[in-house]
This record gives structure tokens, C-alpha cells and sequence, in this order.
């Protein structure tokens, strides 16, 4: 039997624990190490998981130890020099999205771990969402004919307790956008996909209306024109009560998709079709969820090198997209998708 694939962890906040909750119940998978400056975290993080080889220096980690990839789950201003320095010495990564806040940072990891010949990651696990799996391949084979625009909506809620456990996440400096790039970026990266079509161009909008005392936006709107000229409306909240499921919804010449993104309860996201048949397309990876495929898939590639959707270059244009958002939201004008 194969060892273990083993993840270095660093950064044990929220996403990490639930990574690693994930990893509890994965055959083929363990953590071997973890990283935190902060030592409350870092502790209960190593106790909970039972994981030996504990560092408040993620540096320390980096020399001294050899798993199979880092997982790298901290502030967004922080992926690009951890990331930068994993890939110095050596190491295969996983990272957090959006793998950094600026493209010109997001494009030199890319071309770092392609000079060093390592695997760069970034977490988009929906992608691995059984029913977002099945509205891409169904757009990308032509099923529902050319598509004439997308509307992809996120009304989400966050509590005040989503500022106060993690003050970063309200700095512009640090997390470089809210609702569009820290959540919705997820679903317009799986609606990019469907409309099969590159973004160019972007007019954003973006506001506070629930959150009066942070930086970053909690509502950001726009349209996104893709190169034949479909269109794609996205809207990121966090400011709606109820929690609410994502939707996704798709037209084409020939019919249309309804998706609805999964939750906590009820977890099974939902794909409805419109004037064509429902196709079924094997998982590529087993897993119960998309963060388990995803890990599954990721640590296959690593080893194996079997096809991997969430390559770090394959994250670019949902950053691209995102910070083109932004810039036509400061402009006021239309901006072009580099
Ligand atoms: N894929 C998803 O569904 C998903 C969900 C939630 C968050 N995220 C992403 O995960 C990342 C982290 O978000 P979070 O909500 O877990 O944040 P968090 O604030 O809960 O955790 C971040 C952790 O990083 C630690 N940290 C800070 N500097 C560090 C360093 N130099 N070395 C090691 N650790 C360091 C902090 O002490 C903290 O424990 C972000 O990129 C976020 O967008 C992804």
C-alpha cells in the first residue's frame, strides 16, 4: 500500500480546520505538520488533530519539513511571500484563493512554480461540486447551444462575528476586496466556465450597506462582456438575511440551467435543465463533497500527474475578472480583463 499523501499546514484558522476535518475522513491522506504565529490556534489546532510537528514559525516548517504539499490557508496579503518562499525550498503547494491580491503577484508564483517544475494549486473546490461539474461540461460540449448571457447570484450573510474573528478580512490591504473577491469569486470562477466564452471587459459597482466600519465592499454588482459578446451579471453579498443558496443561471440558443449551490443544510447543491436533457458525467475524483474531491484531485496530481482543474494559471481570469470589478467600480467607467 502507498504512504500517506501528507499536507504541511500552515495557518490553522477556519478553513484550515475544516481542510482538516476533510483530511480526517480521506483515505490515502494525513497531516504531518502545521504552522502558526498564533499560539492559542496553533495548540488547539495540533492537539485537535493530533498533529506532532507544531511551529509557530511557518518558515521553521518550511526547512525543516518534506510533505508531499503545503496547504496554505492564511490572510490574503500573506499568500504570495509564503507561497513565494515554499516554492524556494522546494515545496508543492495548495494554495487559499485568490492565490494573491494583485495579477502581477498572481503571475509570478504562476511562472515561479512553472521555472521549478513544482505543483501549484489554488482552492476552488466547487469546481468539484457534482452539479457545477455537470453545467460545465454540458456548456463546454454545446449542449445548451451558444450562450447568451449568465446571471450568477451570491446572497450570502455574514454576522459581525465574521469582522471580529478575523479583523483582516475588513482591511483592504490585506484581504484586497470583500464580498466579490473573498466569496463570490467561487461562483463567477464556475460561471467563467460556462460561458466558455474569455472574459474582456468589466463595469463593476460595489458598496457598504450592512457593515459601516470596514474597507472592503460587503455588495459588489457588475456585468462582465466575454469575447463573443456574452454577458455575465454577477451579483457578491454578504448582507442578506436569511442566508440564502447561490444560483447560477445559464442561457443558451437551445435551453437553460438553473444550478443552486450547495450549503450547510440542505448540502446537495441542485441543477435544473430547461429545454435539454440532463447528461450525467462520471466525478473525476471519488469523494463525498468538492473539498474532498478537490484535495483528492490536487494530491493525484502532486503524485501522479492525473488532470487537475484547479491549477494555479487556471485562477488568474476569476482574478482578472474580480479586480477588473474593482477598478470599474473606482473609475466609473469600463475596464478592460487583462
Ligand atoms: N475555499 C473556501 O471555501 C474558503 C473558506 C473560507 C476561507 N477561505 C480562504 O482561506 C484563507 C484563510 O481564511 P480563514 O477564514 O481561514 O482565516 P482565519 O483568519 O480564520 O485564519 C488565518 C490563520 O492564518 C494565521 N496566520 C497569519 N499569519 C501567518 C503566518 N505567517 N504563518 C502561518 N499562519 C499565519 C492566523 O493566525 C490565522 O490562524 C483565505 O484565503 C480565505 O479566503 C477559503
Amino acid at each position: 500500500m502507498r504512504k500517506a499523501f501528507e499536507f504541511g499546514i500552515i495557518g490553522c484558522g477556519d478553513i484550515a480546520t475544516d481542510l482538516a476535518r476533510v483530511i480526517g475522513m480521506t483515505p490515502g491522506v494525513r497531516i504531518s505538520s502545521c504552522a502558526d504565529p498564533d499560539e492559542t490556534r496553533l495548540s488547539a489546532f495540533a492537539r485537535r488533530f493530533a498533529v506532532k510537528a507544531a511551529y509557530s514559525d511557518s518558515r521553521e516548517l518550511m526547512e525543516k519539513e518534506r510533505p508531499g504539499a503545503l496547504f496554505v490557508g492564511v490572510p490574503h496579503h500573506l499568500h504570495y511571500p509564503l507561497v513565494m518562499r515554499a516554492l524556494d525550498l522546494g515545496h508543492n503547494v495548495l494554495c487559499e484563493k485568490p492565490l494573491a491580491i494583485t495579477m502581477d503577484r498572481a503571475c509570478e508564483l504562476c511562472a515561479a512554480a512553472r521555472r521549478k517544475n513544482l505543483r501549484l494549486g489554488v482552492n476552488y473546490q466547487y469546481r468539484y461540486d457534482r452539479n457545477a461539474h455537470t453545467l460545465i461540461m454540458m456548456c463546454r460540449e454545446g449542449v445548451l447551444g451558444a450562450i447568451s448571457h449568465c446571471r450568477c447570484n451570491m446572497p450570502w450573510h455574514r454576522g459581525p462575528d465574521y469582522f471580529a474573528s478575523g479583523a483582516w478580512r475588513a482591511r483592504k490591504s490585506e484581504a484586497g476586496g470583500g464580498a466579490l473577491l473573498t466569496q463570490a469569486s467561487h461562483w463567477i470562477d464556475i460561471a467563467l466556465e460556462a460561458m466558455a466564452s474569455p472574459p474582456v471587459a468589466a463595469m463593476g459597482m460595489t458598496a457598504r450597506r450592512r457593515f459601516t466600519d470596514i474597507e472592503v465592499e460587503d455588495l459588489g454588482m457588475g456585468t462582465v462582456e466575454c469575447e463573443n459578446g456574452a454577458l455575465l451579471n454577477v451579483t457578491g453579498a454578504m448582507t442578506v438575511t436569511p442566508h440564502q443558496r447561490v444560483t447560477i443561471e445559464v442561457y443558451g440558443e437551445r435551453g437553460s440551467a438553473i444550478y443552486t449551490g450547495p450549503d450547510d443544510f440542505p448540502p446537495a447543491s441542485k441543477l435544473r435543465l430547461l429545454g435539454v436533457k440532463k447528461k450525467r458525467y462520471a466525478m473525476p475524483f471519488p469523494g463525498l463533497f468538492s473539498l474532498q474531491r478537490n484535495l483528492i484531485g490536487f494530491s493525484r496530481w502532486v503524485r501522479d500527474g492525473t488532470h487537475y482543474d484547479n491549477e494555479a494559471e487556471r485562477s488568474l481570469r476569476v482574478l482578472a475578472t474580480v479586480l477588473a470589478l474593482y477598478r470599474s467600480a473606482e473609475s466609473g467607467r469600463r475596464e478592460s480583463i487583462e
